[in-house]
């Protein structure tokens, strides 16, 4: 019997699949569908700050109307006191994924103040989360921001979060930063116990007719799991903390790929979308498959395997596989 373990984030998993934060998470059926196909954890979608902002001003604003309001209806409470606003949500599900769920549960968030992340991140662990995944989205468009201080943003993120929370941390990363693999080892250093490599980055649109910008979101396709494999191989042998794959992840040959360049887990989410919560199991089964076919007796033995440092030619990795790419274009 083929051993697909692996260790994640100092947790030990069943095998690499981890359907990531998504709709599917949001869902405790769908989670229980995904724990039914084999899925190792679950990513659960971010909790995001801005909203939780956003709905108490809504909230206080409304409050304040009825305020203004006759001097006999001062007494009413416009608010039921059993209301749920969107972190007792997030609370609550996370609550009924861990007590219904045997398998790992991550939570994601997603924060914009200082402290924001602190506060809802201390909330999650305390909620029983087995681990935190912290959802940077950031786009660096101020041009008096340099790029060491938008590094620094991240780094004082986590050095300020590592102190106080006492389950593993992991940042979702997006691949535009000039030094990834200094990047990563400042990461390591400053607490995280894991990357996951790349957050897509979601490209808004024009729309022709009004000239409003619209948003826009389209599944990721299975090309685009080629520039997360990349990176992995190239800074596996060089940290020590997990790495998770993320983007594009949609085949058994690609998650394969992966995990010979050096992940420790492989996050899905448009082909789980896409195919349904039991797609995982399909995954699984090519996996084990693949692994009987060439003689691997764990995911383990086959892990990092094609890392840069291991893979037969090292520098295909980096420049000197551009050349060859460009010539060997024909038209
Ligand atoms: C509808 C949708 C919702 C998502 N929500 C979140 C989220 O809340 N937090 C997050 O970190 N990523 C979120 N993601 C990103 C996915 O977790 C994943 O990283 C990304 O889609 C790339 O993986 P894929 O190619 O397997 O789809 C979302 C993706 C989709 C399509």
């Amino acid at each position: 019997m083929i051993d697909l373990s692996t260790q994640y984030l100092g947790l030990k998993l069943k095998n690499p699949l981890v359907p990531s934060s998504s709709p599917l998470t949001a869902s405790l059926d769908d989670a229980r569908r995904l724990e039914d196909a084999g899925a190792a954890a679950i990513v659960l979608p971010s909790l995001f700050e801005e909203s939780i902002h956003f709905e108490q001003k809504q909230l206080d604003k409304y409050l304040h109307s009825q305020a203004l309001g006759n001097y006999e209806a001062e007494s009413f409470q416009p608010v039921p006191s059993d209301y749920k606003g969107e972190l007792d949500n997030y609370l609550d599900h996370l609550h009924h994924v861990k007590s219904s769920l045997n398998i790992p549960v991550i939570a994601s968030l997603n924060g914009i103040s200082t402290s924001g992340w602190i506060d809802f991140g201390k909330e999650l662990m305390q909620a029983g989360a087995d681990a935190l995944e912290l959802n940077v989205y950031y786009v660096a468009a101020d041009p008096e921001q340099s790029g060491e201080q938008v590094e620094n943003r991240y780094i004082e993120l986590l050095t300020d979060l590592d102190k106080l929370i006492n389950i593993p941390i992991t940042m979702k990363l997006s691949s535009q930063f000039s030094s990834m693999a200094n990047m990563v080892t400042k990461l390591q250093t400053s607490g995280a116990n894991g990357v996951v490599l790349f957050n897509r980055f979601y490209q808004p649109d024009i729309d022709l007719e009004t000239l409003g910008i619209k948003p826009h979101l389209e599944l990721s396709s299975a090309e685009e799991s080629l520039l997360r494999i990349r990176w992995i191989a190239l800074i596996r042998s060089r940290v020590q903390l997990s790495l998770a794959a993320t983007g594009g992840f949609h085949q058994t040959d690609d998650i394969i790929k992966a995990l010979l360049a050096g992940a420790d887990a492989v996050y899905l989410c448009s082909v789980l979308l896409n195919k349904g919560p039991e797609y995982c199991a399909k995954l699984l089964q090519q996996l084990q498959h693949w692994l009987e076919e060439n003689e691997y007796e764990s995911v383990q033995q086959m892990q990092g395997s094609v890392s840069q440092s291991c893979a037969i030619d090292p520098a295909a990795y980096e420049h000197s596989n551009y050349m060859n790419v460009i010539k060997s274009y024909r038209h």
